[in-house]
């Protein structure tokens, strides 16, 4: 029983008021305002608490300052409010899974937690946090909240926001974010700024209606963006990627990027299937590329004016006559296929291609040769370039190296 596993001791610190530390066993289960009332008089409860499956509608765990262990509510279909006047730290990780009626969550003095992890809070609509300004993971799923206000965090490891169907605008102070940042499937109409997020690992953004990274300046691993609905991509201040890749798939409304002071790219680059985005001439600055390029839409022109070296393949392909582009790109092809060598890996570029955007895929063995062919690998190679010689048109398809 519960009760048993609390054994308070008393710390005096200094002349303040004596502060009461509970120990409680690894994990102790409340299942009632009861059991939760019998933590009242605790600053600190030393250990993890999870809330059981059956506590009744409301419980409060006012009077701990802080869990050092776990607060978890797992697999609840009774509980609606969950509060605590008094909770500053948990100094593992607050879970909540599968607590299906909880509307209100009021934890006002939180500011700290290791791990934040929710997940499938169906009908959780309002939450009032410290706000959480520290937290390693954050990951918020399958919830019914409309904004994100009560976290803001200045630096996490991990985002992942996915799945909130009602949420609308996130928005939040951080500044760096180290392992993986992941916002998809969340609702139609989802604005997501980061005013003041200076470098990134990875991201990968997808379902979202507006993305704003102004001062962003480096992102040290991948960033990906598939599927989203924002007409333009702007990122403002970024100057390299490290190691990763520069990504962006099926965007169907994006018309036009900006990428003034990008330098360097670690990793490859593709683009593909945004089917409005007619030029590709938005990195004035870019000379370096670690891996490969693929390009693949309804391009008229392509134009990388200061691209000085480029590991892996370049390879574009369009729905629409680039052949002018074509030639301005072959001055920059390997040496054997009759360019500079400014591109080290295989040269490919063919125009009027029906299947341009069917292509999507990222170059599967990172060798730098998006298609081992010289074609257009992938689906519908053979419709590629049978398009292209019927129409009797561009073929820059050099073959040269290949095979
Ligand atoms: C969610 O919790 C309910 C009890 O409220 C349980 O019956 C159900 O099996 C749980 N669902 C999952 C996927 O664990
Ligand atoms: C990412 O790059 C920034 C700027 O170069 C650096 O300060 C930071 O430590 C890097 N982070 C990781 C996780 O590599
Ligand atoms: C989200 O961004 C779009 C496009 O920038 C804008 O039209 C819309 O009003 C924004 N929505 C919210 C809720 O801020
Ligand atoms: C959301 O993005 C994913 C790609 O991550 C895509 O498969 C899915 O179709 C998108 N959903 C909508 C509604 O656009
Ligand atoms: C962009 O970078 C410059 C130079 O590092 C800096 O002065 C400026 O404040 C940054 N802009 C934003 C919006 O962060
Ligand atoms: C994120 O980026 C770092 C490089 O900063 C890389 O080492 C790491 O494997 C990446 N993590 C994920 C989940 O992609
Ligand atoms: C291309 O993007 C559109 C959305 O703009 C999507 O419906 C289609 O399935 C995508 N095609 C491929 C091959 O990914
Ligand atoms: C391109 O994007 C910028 C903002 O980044 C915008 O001001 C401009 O109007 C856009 N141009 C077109 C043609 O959409
Ligand atoms: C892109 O090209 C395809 C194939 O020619 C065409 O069906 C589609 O309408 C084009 N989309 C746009 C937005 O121009």
């Amino acid at each position: 029983m519960f009760v048993k596993h609390l054994l308070p001791a008393v710390v005096a610190i200094g002349s303040v008021a004596a502060q009461t530390t509970c120990t409680v066993s690894s994990t102790s289960t409340v299942n009632s305002q009861a059991d939760a009332t019998k933590l009242a008089n605790c600053d600190v409860v030393k250990g993890s608490i999870l809330i059981g499956t059956n506590t009744g509608a409301r419980i409060d765990i006012s009077g701990p300052r802080e869990i050092t262990g776990d607060l978890e509510v797992l697999n609840n279909g009774v509980l609606e409010t969950f509060t605590s006047d008094d909770l500053e730290k948990i100094g593992g990780a607050f879970t909540m899974r599968n607590v299906t009626l909880l509307t209100a969550l009021d934890f006002e003095k939180l500011t700290s937690v290791r791990t934040l992890s929710w997940q499938s809070l169906n009908r959780v609509a309002t939450l009032t946090l410290g706000p959480i300004s520290q937290a390693e993971e954050v990951t918020i799923s399958d919830t019914f909240l409309d904004t994100l206000d009560g976290i803001d965090l200045e630096s996490v490891r991990k985002l992942d926001i996915n799945n909130n169907m009602r949420l609308q605008t996130f928005t939040t102070q951080l500044k760096d974010l180290s392992d993986n940042l992941n916002i998809q499937a969340n609702g139609i109409g989802l604005n997501v700024s980061f005013p003041n997020l200076v470098w990134i690992a990875n991201m990968t953004i997808a379902n979202v209606t507006d993305f704003s990274v102004p001062s962003l300046e480096v992102v040290n691993g991948s960033a990906r963006f598939d599927s989203n609905y924002f007409e333009s991509f702007s990122a403002p201040n970024l100057t390299h990627t490290e190691s990763g890749d520069i990504s962006f798939v099926g965007n169907g409304e994006l018309k036009n990027m900006t990428f003034p002071k990008l330098t360097s790219i670690g990793g490859g680059l593709l683009i593909a299937n945004n089917t409005g985005l007619d030029t590709v001439d938005f990195f004035p600055e870019l000379e370096t590329i670690g891996g490969a390029v693929k390009l693949r839409g309804n391009f008229t022109e392509v134009d990388f004016p200061a691209l000085e070296d480029v590991k892996g393949a370049f390879d574009v392909s369009s729905t629409a006559d680039i052949s002018s582009s074509c030639d301005n790109l072959l001055q920059k092809a390997p040496q054997n296929q009759g360019g500079d060598g400014r591109i080290q890996g295989t040269f490919t570029c063919t125009a009027l291609n029906e299947n341009a955007n069917e292509d999507t895929d990222s170059d599967p063995n990172g060798d730098g040769n998006v298609d081992g062919s010289g074609g257009d690998g992938g689906s519908g190679a053979a419709g590629v370039t049978f398009n292209a010689a019927l129409f009797g048109l561009v073929g820059i398809a050099a073959l040269a190296s290949a095979l």
